[in-house]
């Protein structure tokens, strides 16, 4: 069984990043399967970054992969631009793919009513992503919620491919931890990049606990006796923490004489003191900057065979060889 994912380099990786999909892609390399990990750099285009930024961030997310316990010699790690088979893939699945499928997906829906003006990538990334998922013959997709209807789209492109051309790919399935969907961020809505309310994996240690500070709460009093079950701390706090620990502070909020501020800091305290080696093994992965190069280049070099591998069949399907 083939396991795959990929995440965007568009911007600092944050608590909901780690929860919803690094941590669970990292335990996954343990599971025995072949994993498969990519940092999905064209699709970051469709947002038009400045090309400097975009090689820096492409860098940190590798860093920040490896920092969290992402092991080269157990996933195939690498650039999705690297393959530049799924931008010819791409192409060939959009010539089966109705418009009408694309015009249906939320993330492109969200983006027109936030007023955006989308370009044409924007409009067929799930297309990029279906090439993504199926030239690797990926049997599972580990994804956030928010991802789960572009692997249904995915689906749906590989059936109407094998209709039209025989059995070339396989059906992917996407899995998602239900228990960690959706991580909130600072002010109670989903944490996410493009709301600004993210706490970053490796920010400064003092900027960091600004922002733990910041998570909003209702506007109870120290005596007041508190409810965990709908408190972002508490919900934050949850990840981290113990059944015992998680047990403990519940008991505090609803006994009372729990100041939001004191929950905060332990909080804080809980997220650095696990976060404390991840912390110390990117400081060592930065300190040798050619690693992180020879690993992407490596797991480019496996996954490259691999696209090419399913392209031939490809291409001798669809009547260009
Ligand atoms: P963002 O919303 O910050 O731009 P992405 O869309 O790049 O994040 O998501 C990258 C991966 O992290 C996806 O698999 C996504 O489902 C997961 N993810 C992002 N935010 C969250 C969240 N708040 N809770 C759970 N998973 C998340
Ligand atoms: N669209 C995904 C996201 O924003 C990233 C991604 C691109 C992806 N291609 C993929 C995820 C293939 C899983 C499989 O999070």
């Amino acid at each position: 069984m083939r396991i795959l994912s990929g995440i965007q380099p568009s911007g600092k990786l944050h608590i909901g990043n780690y929860f919803g999909m690094m941590k669970p892609a990292v335990e996954l390399q343990d599971s025995g399967e072949e994993t498969y990990l990519f940092i999905a750099d064209y699709h970051t285009l469709t947002t038009s970054p400045d090309p400097k930024a975009l090689r820096g961030l492409i860098r940190e997310a590798a860093v920040d992969f490896m920092a969290v316990g992402l092991d080269p010699a157990k996933t195939v790690f690498f650039r999705q631009s690297d393959v530049p088979q799924v931008a010819e893939l791409s192409w060939i699945l959009s010539c089966v793919t109705p418009v009408g499928l694309l015009e249906r997906c939320h993330s492109y829906k969200d983006k027109l009513a936030r007023g955006f003006s989308p370009n044409s990538g924007l409009f067929t990334y799930p297309v990029l992503m279906a090439a993504d998922i199926l030239i690797y013959g990926s049997d599972v997709v580990p994804v956030g919620k928010d991802q789960k209807q572009h692997v249904e789209v995915t689906r749906d492109i590989a059936l109407r491919f094998n209709n039209q051309y025989g059995e070339i790919f396989k059906i992917p399935a996407e899995r998602i931890r239900e228990e960690v969907a959706v991580v909130l961020g600072l002010d109670g809505q989903k944490m996410s990049k493009s709301y600004g309310n993210t706490i970053e994996l490796f920010g400064p240690e003092k900027e960091t606990r600004k922002k733990f500070m910041r998570i909003v709460t209702d506007s109870k009093g120290v005596e007041d006796a508190k409810e965990p079950d709908t408190c972002s701390i508490f919900a934050l706090y949850k990840l981290f923490a113990t059944a015992a620990q998680r047990e403990d502070l519940a008991a505090r909020y609803r006994a009372g004489g729990l100041a939001y501020g004191y929950a905060k800091q332990e909080l804080y305290e809980l997220f650095m003191e696990q976060f404390a080696q991840f912390r110390k093994r990117r400081e060592e992965i930065l300190a040798d900057p050619g690693y992180v190069d020879k690993v992407l280049r490596e797991g480019g070099d496996k996954a490259r065979a691999s696209a090419e591998a399913m392209m031939a069949k490809v291409r001798q399907a669809v009547g260009l060889r």
